[in-house]
C-alpha cells in the first residue's frame, strides 16, 4: 500500500463517524498539506466546536514541538469542555476568534481552518428594527474579522475555508418546487416562519407547489437536514450566506492569499431529492457550499 492510499484508508475508518457539512473533506485536505509538507504543521482553528477536526489532524500527523502547539478557540464553554477531554494535546481556549489582542497573543501558524465558524460573525449582526441581519455591517465585520485572523498565518501557511456560499448571479431569478409529501410541505413552512436571519418570501401555487426566489431556495435548501430536529433551535439563527464566490475569492486575495482550490460542494444532495424537487427547468440544487485551500505569499 502507498503512503497515499494508507492515508485513504485511515480517513475512511476514522470519518465514518462525522456526518455530512464538509468536516471530512476539509480534514482529508488539510492532512494532504501536511503529508506534503512532510512536518506537523501548527494548527490554529477558529470556532473549533468540540475539536473534531483539529483534534482528529493532529492526532494523526502530530504536532510541532510537543504537546499544545496546536490551538483552539470557541466561545462554547461546554463544546470546549468535551474538546479539552477528547484531545488533551491540543490546547483550547475559550474566547472569541473576532477579538484582536486574543488573535496577536497566540503567535504565527501553518494552518488556520475556518469551518462553519465565518458564518457567525454575519449572523451575530442581527438587526431588531429591520427583523434581518444587517448585511453591509455584517459583511464588514467579516471582512475585519478575516484580515485579523489571517495575521495569524505564517508566510507560507494555509487557510482552509470551509463555509455556506451566497448565489452567484441573479439571486432574485424565480424557482418553482414541489414537495414530495405533505411532511416536507409543513417542514418548509417552519422554516419560512421561523428563520430568524432573513424574511422567507414564497408564492403558494398549488397545495404542495411554491415559488420563490433561487436567494431563499439556497438558504431553505442549506437548511433542509436541520428542520423537526433539535439542533433547528440554534440553526435558525444563523445564515451560511454571506458572500458569493467573487466576495470570496475578493476576501482572500485582499489578505495576500493564493487560491489553490475553490471547490463548489452541495453537502447534502441525497436528502434534498427526499423532500423537493424542482420543477423550473434547467435549474438544479445549488453548490451552497465551498471548500477553500489558500496559501499566504511567502
Ligand atoms: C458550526 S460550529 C463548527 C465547529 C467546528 N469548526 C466543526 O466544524 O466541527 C461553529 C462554532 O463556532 C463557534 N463560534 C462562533 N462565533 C465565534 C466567535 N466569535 N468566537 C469564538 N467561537 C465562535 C461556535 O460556538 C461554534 O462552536
Amino acid at each position: 500500500m502507498n503512503n497515499d492510499s494508507f492515508w485513504d484508508f485511515y480517513w475512511e475508518t476514522r470519518l465514518q463517524y462525522l456526518q455530512g457539512q464538509g468536516k471530512g473533506e476539509v480534514i482529508e485536505k488539510a492532512s494532504q498539506l501536511i503529508r506534503t509538507a512532510n512536518q506537523p504543521f501548527r494548527i490554529l482553528e477558529a470556532g473549533c466546536g468540540e475539536g473534531q477536526i483539529i483534534g482528529s489532524l493532529v492526532e494523526a500527523h502530530g504536532s510541532p514541538g510537543g504537546e499544545q502547539a496546536s490551538i483552539g478557540i470557541d466561545r462554547d464553554l461546554t463544546a470546549l469542555a468535551n474538546a479539552g477531554k477528547n484531545y488533551p494535546s491540543i490546547r483550547f481556549l475559550a474566547g472569541d476568534f473576532t477579538d484582536t489582542d486574543l488573535l496577536q497573543s497566540l503567535g504565527q501558524f501553518d494552518l488556520l481552518l475556518l469551518v462553519n465558524a465565518l458564518h457567525h460573525v454575519f449572523s451575530d449582526v442581527y438587526d431588531l428594527s429591520q427583523g434581518e441581519i444587517d448585511v453591509p455591517k455584517g459583511k464588514a465585520n467579516l471582512l475585519t474579522s478575516f484580515t485579523n485572523l489571517s495575521q495569524t498565518v505564517k508566510p507560507g501557511g494555509y487557510v482552509i475555508l470551509f463555509d455556506g456560499l451566497e448565489v452567484n448571479a441573479s439571486p432574485d431569478t424565480p424557482i418553482q418546487i414541489q414537495f414530495q409529501t405533505p411532511e416536507a410541505m409543513e417542514k418548509f413552512q417552519t422554516f419560512a416562519r421561523e428563520y430568524l436571519p432573513f424574511r422567507i418570501q414564497y408564492q403558494q401555487e398549488s397545495e404542495r407547489i411554491i415559488t420563490l426566489s433561487s436567494r431563499d431556495f439556497t438558504r431553505y435548501a442549506t437548511k433542509i437536514i436541520f428542520l423537526g430536529k433539535p439542533l433547528w433551535e440554534r440553526e435558525r439563527q444563523e445564515s451560511y450566506q454571506y458572500f458569493n464566490e467573487s466576495e470570496m475569492r475578493g476576501m482572500l486575495t485582499q489578505n495576500g492569499f493564493d487560491i489553490k482550490e475553490f471547490r463548489l460542494l452541495s453537502v447534502d444532495y441525497d436528502h434534498w431529492l427526499q423532500e423537493v424537487s424542482i420543477l423550473t427547468p434547467g435549474v438544479d440544487f445549488p453548490p451552497e457550499h465551498v471548500l477553500i485551500t489558500a496559501q499566504k505569499s511567502g
